[in-house]
């Protein structure tokens, strides 16, 4: 094998990656040089490379193949000894996730851009996993952006025969060893292990009419093994099936907007008694039931609730968590079980060190991941067969589920609203501001209520002390409600605003109010503080969840 010093004119600068990764247009990263640039970066400071394993795939979005190839020629250069991918290049991130740490890998590229588009005309994205099988930590990621700065050159293997990925078996790129396996079999065999299949199929395969939507994303061939094969859901249970490489020209966001096909089958009274989808690299889920919605804070404390009814959990939960945006329904739960509930900065990242130490069992996030200790990512097919584990043991419409969960916890209603693409500068202006004013805000009129606390949100991490700051703007009410502000990290279209409004019925209140109106004063006021509205240009939201 020769290996090619390639130089680069000079280093790209725009290398930082964000919560999940280096995430931009695909047209940037057939620059040339330009993954290859991140990816030597990431090969020089990931610990291990010489000798180690290291597990790469993708969501199967345009430039997934090629971007394994170029991986498989670079890990060679780089004296790796064993690339582990899949047929078709296709893993799911929590696959990824599982079969990084039952390899004893030294870590994992993903190559996925999430629920964002895909294709020649949307985004594909990197993302460097570390040992543990969850997102790299802050201290890893800044330190491949600051190799990404100073790079003058990439190692890279010539080119020998195109790699194979049609079918399991191994090859070989001058030293390295790459085996390509089937990156479905791992993955059912750990659901397997924390769920009672027996008891799911019977669910299914009585009248059960269920719609899973994998939105033309890595998710169609997991869930056509789980739900058609093993579980004996019938044939067309799981729609948008095949991976494409442009989604189809959806957007592969499991949400009301991006998935409203579902929605309009669970939600229009087709008869469907439970729907789910999952997003582009089969992270996140949306739950559906009939005539009945669940936002995914809700999900989080009713998985809480129920734990015990899956085997893998049937021994009870060590805590839980979620990240600050995500409403406090989950921490009610956890109080009356008497288990500790933590509250970290948005990005699954912070999970990772509560689960590792074993502190928490459970956590989950407002954006629609949900996840346990079973791997460190969130996992959509996951959550998934987790309701269904709750719906097969209970017996009972997911509807009625939901009113039980709220008469005993009282009701969390919870609404985040985007807005998306908004210019940079008016974005930063007026987030900006809103963050100059917080001082000031403290103990004024604000929907009819007054502001206890105005802050923006910090982090101590409990296992290792690390303090995270910045992390979104908190405006806290006296009488518990709730607006939060944050501006995404994950955009790549000019800025998106997220806007979180909340607000705590007791049980002993109206449980059943349409949570836009019930939020509505919550809204306006934000509108009239923040100058959303006018700052934006925009009437309403882009999304609203
Ligand atoms: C979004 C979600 C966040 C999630 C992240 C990665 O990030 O809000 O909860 O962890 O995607 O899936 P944001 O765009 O808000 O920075
Ligand atoms: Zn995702």
């Amino acid at each position: 094998m020769s290996v090619q010093h390639v130089s680069l004119a000079q280093p790209f600068t725009d290398q930082k990656p964000g919560t999940s990764g280096l995430r931009k247009s695909s047209r940037q990263f057939e620059t040339p040089h330009y993954l290859e640039s991140f990816i030597e970066a990431a090969l020089q400071v990931i610990p291990g490379v010489a000798g180690g394993t290291l597990v790469v795939g993708g969501d199967g979005r345009y430039g997934n193949r090629r971007a394994i190839e170029v991986i498989c020629r670079m890990a060679a250069g780089h004296g790796i000894a064993r690339v582990v991918t899949t047929t078709g290049g296709i893993l799911s991130t929590p696959a990824a996730s599982h079969l990084i740490r039952s390899r004893q890998a030294i870590g994992g590229i993903i190559l996925s851009a999430s629920h964002n588009p895909g294709g020649p005309d949307g985004d594909f994205g990197v993302k460097v996993n570390g040992a543990n099988g969850g997102p790299a930590p802050e201290s890893i990621t800044d330190a491949i952006y600051a190799q990404t700065l100073q790079l003058e050159s990439y190692r890279i293997a010539n080119p020998s025969a195109p790699l194979d990925l049609n079918s399991p078996g191994e090859q070989r790129v001058g030293d390295l060893v790459v085996e390509v396996i089937d990156g479905v079999d791992d993955y059912v065999a750990l659901m397997q292990r924390l769920f009672d299949f027996d008891a799911i199929g019977e669910l299914l395969r009585s009248d059960f009419p269920m719609a899973f939507d994998a939105m033309h994303a890595v998710t169609g061939p997991y869930a056509t093994r789980i739900f058609e094969g093993l579980l004996g859901a019938p044939a067309g249970t799981v729609r948008n099936g095949i991976p494409l490489e442009d989604f189809g020209g959806g957007h592969p966001d499991p949400n009301l907007t991006y998935a409203h096909e579902l929605a309009a089958l669970l939600l229009g009274g087709e008869g469907y008694r439970f729907g789910a989808a999952c997003d582009g690299d089969g992270d996140r889920n949306m739950i559906l039931g009939q005539g009945c919605f669940v936002n995914p804070s809700d999900s989080l404390a009713v998985l809480t609730a129920n734990a015990t009814l899956a085997p893998g959990y049937a021994d009870g939960l060590a805590g839980v968590a979620r990240s600050m945006p995500t409403s406090a329904a989950a921490d009610v739960v956890a109080q009356a079980l008497g288990i500790p509930c933590f509250e970290t900065p948005t990005g699954w990242k912070f999970f990772g060190n509560l689960l590792d130490a074993g502190r928490i069992t459970l956590c989950g996030e407002e954006s629609f991941g949900t996840g346990s200790n079973h791997i460190r990512e969130k996992d959509g097919l996951w959550a998934v067969l987790f309701w269904l584990q709750i719906l097969a043991k209970r017996r009972e419409p997911v509807s009625r589920i939901m009113a039980e969960h709220w008469s005993r916890f009282g009701r969390h209603y919870y609404s985040r609203h985007d807005y998306e693409a908004i210019p940079s500068e008016a974005a930063h202006g007026l987030y900006n501001r809103m963050k100059e004013m917080l001082p000031s805000l403290v103990g004024q009129p604000f929907a009819g209520r007054s502001i206890a606390t105005a802050d923006d949100f910090a982090y101590t991490d409990p296992v290792d002390g690390s303090l995270t700051s910045g992390q979104g703007l908190r405006l806290l009410l006296d009488e518990g409600s709730r607006v939060v502000m944050r501006l995404s990290g994950t955009g790549t279209q000019g800025a998106t605003l997220r806007v979180y409004l909340e607000s705590y019925v007791p049980s002993s209140g109206d449980l059943q109010q349409d949570p836009q109106a019930a939020l509505g004063d919550l809204i306006n006021a934000i509108d009239v503080l923040a100058e959303i509205k006018q700052r934006t240009g925009m009437e309403r939201p882009t999304v609203i969840t």
